[in-house]
């Protein structure tokens, strides 16, 4: 199903109240999705934890951390009726923009080789491949190893 939004979507803080909706959203477009735990773990962190609503629709969501200069991108996701409408993008940008306000000069994330639609989406930003870890994710023939792309920020 795809769906058409009227206005933008806008960023606001993920909140624990947040996951039993996004948790809907994470199941269905991962194979292997994160737990609540994993993201309930992140906010209490204080990773940047962000959702991405508009007109009540909740299009996607994303995770990432800024530490010594670096960040990392742990979760990027829109929700399937809003894929492929430039929204991931659009939220990419927006993460890429506050890491660099919080002092990042490098943004680092790992995908899996077979991750068609987030190759393409960190290829046109001008990610570059600089490392693979063997075995790194979980996959229905044991392992799949994991691409490791950064960007100069
Ligand atoms: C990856 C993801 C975030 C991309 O978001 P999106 O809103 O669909 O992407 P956009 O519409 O902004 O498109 C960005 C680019 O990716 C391409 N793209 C998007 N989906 C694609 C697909 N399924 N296959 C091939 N290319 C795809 C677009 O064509 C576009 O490239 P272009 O500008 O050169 O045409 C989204 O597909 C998603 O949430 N997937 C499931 C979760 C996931 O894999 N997250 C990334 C983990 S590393």
């Amino acid at each position: 199903m795809s769906a058409v939004l009227q206005s933008d979507p806008v960023i606001t803080p993920m909140l624990e109240a947040d996951l039993p909706e996004l948790m809907q959203v994470e199941d269905r477009i991962y194979e292997f999705p994160w737990s609540a735990g994993n993201f309930r773990d992140s906010i209490r962190a204080g990773y940047g934890c962000w959702v991405y609503r508009s007109e009540g629709a909740f299009v996607g969501y994303c995770v990432f951390m800024v530490a010594a200069g670096e960040a990392h991108l742990l979760n990027i996701s829109i929700a399937d009726a809003y894929q492929r409408k430039g929204y991931g993008a659009r939220l990419l940008r927006e993460i890429l923009t506050a890491a660099r306000g919080q002092g990042a000069a490098l943004i680092f994330l790992e995908v899996r080789p077979s991750n068609e639609a987030g190759l393409r989406l960190y290829e046109r930003f001008g990610f570059r491949r600089v490392g693979l870890r063997r075995g790194y994710y979980t996959a229905n023939s044991g392992r799949e190893d994991a691409l490791v792309l950064a960007l100069d920020l």
